[in-house]
């Protein structure tokens, strides 16, 4: 069976083509970054508009990337939601216009069970059970997943998400957007003790997490060194000490769900775990507490159409019935 993934929730556009056979057929994603970048963030109406402008040029590169016809496709699949309102209602609308032209069943995705299932098209994907830690823009979980569909959440943020924090703080230190790339690299040139900042909730005993305490903790010292007159190494430093800070205590609680699972496989997904920071220490702790932690390719952390194709066909091959020819969905 042949799947179409249509991704659209944020600013990236993604189209890719499953085999249950054969795997990943091909994908072509669209980022929107450039065009968003001069705002400072994603602006929602560009957004839906870009996305209507490159669903189809990117279908027909995924199409002939794989060397099959339109009329190949079994069923299309395109990400309900969360996502921004507008961006959803395109690929919503393209997914089912498709569905009625080529009359093919459609189905809606929950986004985060794209990005959790992403590591699974790895050319050495985890066996179930796991634990995974899904950070994303937008959320922040720790899940035990022990099949498709089964899937028990053991904490989440109490407020901001762990993206949202590299973002909000890389903001703050006047870094480009997307944040959490660039304050990623500025924290390699930065001093590790320079600045000690907060670990919040490190030591509760739950498996939620806080992080609006670390970006108001970041905003205080860059107030106090703009006073200053801050210079380019002190932003290294505090960029330095804000990627420590979030980083130990994604790590601490990943070791503490797989002691409270009593779990060995760990799973990192969404767009933070593109991240070399978090990566280096959960292998380092990997390799210590003697857990395997297994991420998705690079290319498939942050928002991508192969995860949605890759998840319906992995919903449909357990309910054949998920996709409907009703053309009637909500987002
Ligand atoms: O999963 P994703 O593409 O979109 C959502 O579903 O939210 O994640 C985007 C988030 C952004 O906050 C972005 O700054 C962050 O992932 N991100 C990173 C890195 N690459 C992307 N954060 C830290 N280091 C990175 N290398
Ligand atoms: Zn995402």
């Amino acid at each position: 069976m042949i799947v179409l993934g249509v991704e659209s929730s944020c600013d990236e556009t993604g189209l890719a083509l499953y085999d249950t056979g054969r795997g990943l057929l091909s994908h072509a994603l669209h980022s929107q970054v450039a065009m968003h970048e001069e705002y400072g963030g994603v602006v929602p109406e560009l957004a839906s508009r870009d996305h209507i402008r490159r669903a189809i040029p990117l279908l027909q590169q995924t199409l002939e990337e794989a060397g099959i016809a339109a009329a190949d496709i079994d069923a299309i699949a395109y990400t309900q939601g969360p996502g921004l309102a507008g961006a959803l209602l395109v690929g919503s609308s393209i997914a089912c216009s498709l569905g009625l032209a080529l009359d093919k069943p459609v189905l809606g995705v929950h986004h985060l069970e794209g990005h959790l299932l992403s590591p699974l098209l790895a050319s050495d994907p985890p066996e179930f059970p796991f634990v995974a830690l899904l950070v994303s823009g937008g959320h922040t979980q720790l899940m035990r997943v022990d099949g498709v569909g089964q899937y028990e959440l053991l904490g989440e943020t109490l407020d901001d998400a762990a993206g949202e924090a590299f973002d909000k703080s890389a903001k703050l230190l006047g870094l480009g957007y997307p944040g959490g790339p660039a304050i990623s690299r500025l924290a390699e040139f930065g001093d590790p003790a320079a600045y000690k900042l907060p670990r919040p909730m490190l030591h509760s005993k739950d498996l939620n997490f806080s992080f609006s305490g670390l970006k108001t903790a970041v905003l205080t010292v860059v107030k106090k060194q703009e006073a200053a007159n801050v210079c380019e190494q002190d932003k290294a430093n505090i960029a330095r000490g804000f990627v420590d800070a979030i980083v130990d205590v994604l790590v601490a609680k990943c070791v503490a769900a797989l002691k409270q699972t009593g779990l060995k496989r760990l799973v990192i997904a969404g767009g933070v775990g593109a991240n070399s920071q978090l990566r280096a220490a959960l292998n380092a702790a990997a390799a210590k507490k003697r857990f395997r932690v297994y991420y998705p390719e690079l290319e498939f952390c942050t928002d991508n159409g192969a995860m949605i194709a890759f998840a319906g066909a992995m919903r449909l091959s357990i309910n054949p019935d998920a996709a409907r020819r009703d053309y009637a969905f909500n987002v």
